[in-house]
């Protein structure tokens, strides 16, 4: 502090003596050769003081900059943005080697929590402080729609904890009129744009999480995010990391194994990472509504992947919401929230990079020996922990996933949690892949 208290005081007094000496200065220079030409001479003072005053301003500038620069926590100092003069900080992440998934300089990645009519954003809240390591790291910013009046004051009464932003504009969506039982679904995504805007154009974060209301998150959350982020600097092949499991019931995981992370082709949601560059490229094309299925096609997944966890790291509560209601009941309430902390900023996670996790992933799937599905249901199988159980057509795979009980739709020809057309979960604590033919070679949107 006294450092920077000197330096701003240096530049006071740098500042101050240097209006003095050009006062003195154009108190003494001599007049012009034609002192009667005024006009002339006018336009020479007016010039000069621009002049004076450009200096002034670079002046000031450096100042500010100077002071900026020994301040280490500006109110919130976006996640590595670094003034425009410095070497872009982001460097520092997107190209340290880390390969023990050591965590950038100076990174704040704040939570965008998306509200709308419903109290019981406490809840979520309340998971999210229990957990948070730092309010500097990860600023909570709560961005509010529908102008639900008992909502507001819950998310208030959380004074500087959260930062409660509120949607403007609360007007009805023009929608087709065979769209209008989905006018929730037009304001929910007009909703995230303009909340996604805040945070990335208004505020300047680089990088965010989103999380919907309904979430509570586990409590190794931050953790798993921060080290994330460098993955997604690292892989340009990667454009989320997300702490859902579509798959993530108790049945269906490792439960000893919450340190394992999978690559997914299928975006999942449900608390999700992403960084500014994305939502540069989404935002000018963004839909109008049901923008997740819209992020599931290939114009915008482009054969990116996400990072998901074994074991969740989110989990819904909510039952109240324009979806959910039947869907929750039969099986998001099974949902396993790790509660295991993991210190992943101190795991090495590299392996999840597209040039080392792609080979391997192909060798364990096809090493695999090939079971049928009734062998691996009555437990008859002989040898590994680990079975590969194929399917050829989209009806054999929603048979089997249906069999195994793993979800079984798929949105732009992807199901839940798949990564090139294999979708890997437990039975009876056997690893199983759900795996097309070896000669698999991409998706097939048509398959719904
Ligand atoms: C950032 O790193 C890349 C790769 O090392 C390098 O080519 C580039 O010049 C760097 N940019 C800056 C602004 O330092
Ligand atoms: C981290 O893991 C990667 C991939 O598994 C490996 O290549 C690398 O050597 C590991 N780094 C350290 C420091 O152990």
């Amino acid at each position: 502090m006294p450092r920077k208290v000197s330096v701003v005081a240096w530049g006071v007094v740098l500042f101050v003596s240097w209006n003095a000496l050009l006062l003195l200065y154009l108190m003494s220079r001599p007049r012009g050769p034609n002192p009667s030409d005024l006009t002339a001479r006018v336009i020479r003072l007016a010039e000069d003081a621009e002049a004076e005053l450009e200096k002034q301003r670079g002046l000031l500038q450096q100042i500010h900059h100077y002071s900026g620069l020994l301040n280490r926590r500006p109110p919130p100092r976006r996640e590595t943005r670094a003034p425009p003069s410095l070497p872009r900080l982001a460097n520092v992440s997107s190209t340290s080697p880390s390969p023990t998934g050591s965590i950038p300089l100076q990174v704040t990645i704040p939570i965008l929590v998306i509200a709308c009519d419903r109290p019981s954003v406490r809840r979520c809240l309340d998971s999210l402080l229990k957990y948070r390591p730092s309010l500097e790291t990860f600023p909570i910013v709560v961005s509010q729609d529908c102008g639900h009046e008992e909502t507001g004051r819950v998310i208030d009464s959380y004074g500087s904890a959260v930062t409660h932003i509120r949607q403007p504009d609360l007007s009805e969506v023009p929608v087709p009129p065979e769209h209008r039982k989905f006018q929730g679904y037009y304001k929910i995504s007009r909703h995230y744009k303009w909340a996604l805007n805040q945070i990335f154009m208004t505020m300047g974060y680089n990088s965010a999480i989103v999380v919907e209301d309904d979430l509570e998150v586990a409590p190794d959350f931050y953790e798993y995010f921060q080290a994330s982020l460098t993955l997604l600097h690292q892989d340009p092949t990667l454009w989320c990391a997300s702490a859902w499991n579509d798959n993530g019931k108790e049945a269906l995981v490792e439960g000893g194994a919450s340190f394992l992370l999978h690559r997914s082709d299928f975006f999942p949601g449900l608390g999700w990472l992403l960084l500014r560059e994305l939502w540069e490229e989404l935002e000018p094309k963004w839909p109008p509504a049901f923008w997740d299925d819209w992020a599931r096609r290939p114009e915008q997944r482009r054969g990116r992947a996400c990072v998901r966890p074994e074991l969740p790291r989110t989990r819904t509560f909510g039952r109240k919401g324009v979806s959910q209601g039947q869907f929750f009941d039969q099986h998001l309430r099974f949902i396993k929230l790790n509660q295991d902390p993991v210190a992943f900023t101190k795991t090495n996670i590299s392996y999840l990079l597209k040039e080392i996790y792609d080979p391997w992933f192909i060798g364990q799937v096809y090493g695999a020996p090939r079971a049928r599905v009734e062998e691996v249901l009555r437990g008859h199988v002989l040898g590994g922990r680990t079975v590969r159980v194929e399917y050829t057509t989209r009806d054999t795979f929603k048979a089997l996933a249906r069999a195994f009980g793993v979800m079984e739709d798929l949105k732009s020809g992807v199901a839940r949690a798949a990564y090139m057309g294999v979708v890997s979960f437990t039975h009876k604590g056997r690893r199983v892949y759900l795996a097309p033919p070896g000669d698999w070679t991409g998706y097939d949107p048509s398959w719904t």
